[in-house]
């Protein structure tokens, strides 16, 4: 509901956020935690990091580096199991994306009983979650503070959607120090990821004042900070600054919806196993060309945000300079040249354009396809 706002009531950005932790653990009633991080031996390191800041606050832990891409309702119920074999009464998630969405599954479980795929779609659960925090180790799905959880059926391989107020984080953080070992292809996809969750926010038919605010400075922000962060990784300001920008595009998507990027991508890595945000930036120039036409003005401030923006222009040439922007930046950070370059082959295109169709990111795109050939050709656009 436009005007309506969700996000975790705590949120810490600032270097070395994750000594907090404990401290917030304890404030939150945590006495024994179960720490869900990535899958094999680099999501255990991440997960013993938590475990000894929250021992610096007398919280005992078990670590369950079990969150693989794309996490399974499989997983899910692992940590489940060992959360109650445990007996901990908190959750602590570390990682990206996945991590946060296999820990949102394990405390919706663990607080409302059942399986995962009765919970599919909007506004299922009816108890919280146990006490949550979430630490952030890149900055772009902004999975930290949405309400939203992706997790696979393992039998079926359908992706469910879970959207309820109560999957929100008790605690968000983003610690820049963490990300600063983050390889560029990742700090690339993942700011990436970012920027379009702020543009498409920032046109959706559900944005808001307040989502308004967010996006619009997360745009400024990525311009400023992306490219240092994808050259020079080691660099905390330019770090921190991507947190930044991560965290106020998560919370304005989270509360104003996306649009068609995200429509269009996730049928793709559904078919592909392609990276998310790589696919969002190949997809951005066309679906903003697409909105231009009913968008104009929105898009010619995104124009502005991006630095590349002028008032003696229209807002058509500027719309027009916002789309290369984004061509520019995917450029820079030496992204593929589109999606025929990353393996997408048109005979799959028709299949792909009637699965877009379904996405209920796409809702709210302020301009609607009218047939499912307009979709398709969207995906043309891109390749
Ligand atoms: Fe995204």
């Amino acid at each position: 509901m436009p005007g309506t706002y969700y996000m975790p009531g705590v949120n810490l950005i600032h270097r070395g956020a994750l000594n907090d932790v404990g401290t917030w653990a304890h404030n939150l009633g945590g006495t024994r935690g179960l720490i869900v991080a990535s899958l094999g031996s680099y999501g255990e390191e991440q997960g013993k990091m938590v475990a000894d800041v929250l021992a610096r606050s007398g919280i005992q832990s078990t670590v369950y580096a079990g969150a693989g891409p794309n996490p399974t309702d499989m997983m899910v119920m692992n940590g489940v199991e060992l959360y109650k074999e445990q007996r901990c009464d908190l959750l602590v998630a570390i990682g990206g994306g996945s991590a946060m969405d296999c820990a949102k599954g394990i405390g919706l479980i663990i607080s409302n009983g059942g399986t995962i795929d009765q919970y599919e779609g909007a506004d299922k659960v009816s108890r919280s979650l146990p006490p949550f925090i979430t630490v952030n180790t890149t900055a772009g799905t902004g999975s930290e503070v949405t309400s939203v959880a992706v997790l696979t059926d393992s039998r079926t391989h359908h992706k469910m959607t879970i959207v309820d107020w109560r999957l929100t984080a008790d605690v968000s953080v983003n610690d820049p120090q963490l990300m600063v070992t983050m390889p560029p292809a990742l700090t690339a996809a993942t700011g990436m990821d970012a920027l379009s969750h702020a543009i498409e926010a920032y046109v959706a038919t559900n944005a808001t004042a307040l989502t308004d605010a967010l996006a619009y400075e997360a745009i400024v922000l990525v311009f400023r900070w992306l490219p240092a962060a994808f050259e020079h990784g080691e660099d905390v300001a330019a770090r921190y600054g991507m947190c930044n920008a991560a965290f106020l595009a998560g919370l304005a998507f989270n509360n104003s919806g996306l649009g068609y990027v995200h429509a269009l991508s996730h049928p793709l890595t559904g078919r592909y196993g392609l990276p998310h945000g790589v696919l969002n930036a190949m997809l951005l120039p066309a679906v903003m060309r697409w909105n231009a036409v009913l968008a104009g003005t929105r898009m010619a401030k995104i124009a502005v945000a991006m630095g590349v923006g002028h008032p003696w222009r229209t807002d058509r040439e500027n719309a027009e300079k916002a789309v290369s922007g984004v061509e520019d930046m995917s450029h820079r950070l030496k992204m593929p040249s589109g999606l025929a370059a990353m393996g997408v082959k048109e005979s799959d295109i028709p299949a792909l354009s009637e699965e877009a169709m379904q996405e209920l990111v796409g809702k709210t795109n302020p301009r609607q396809v009218a047939s499912v050939e307009q979709m398709r050709r969207l995906y043309l656009d891109s390749m």
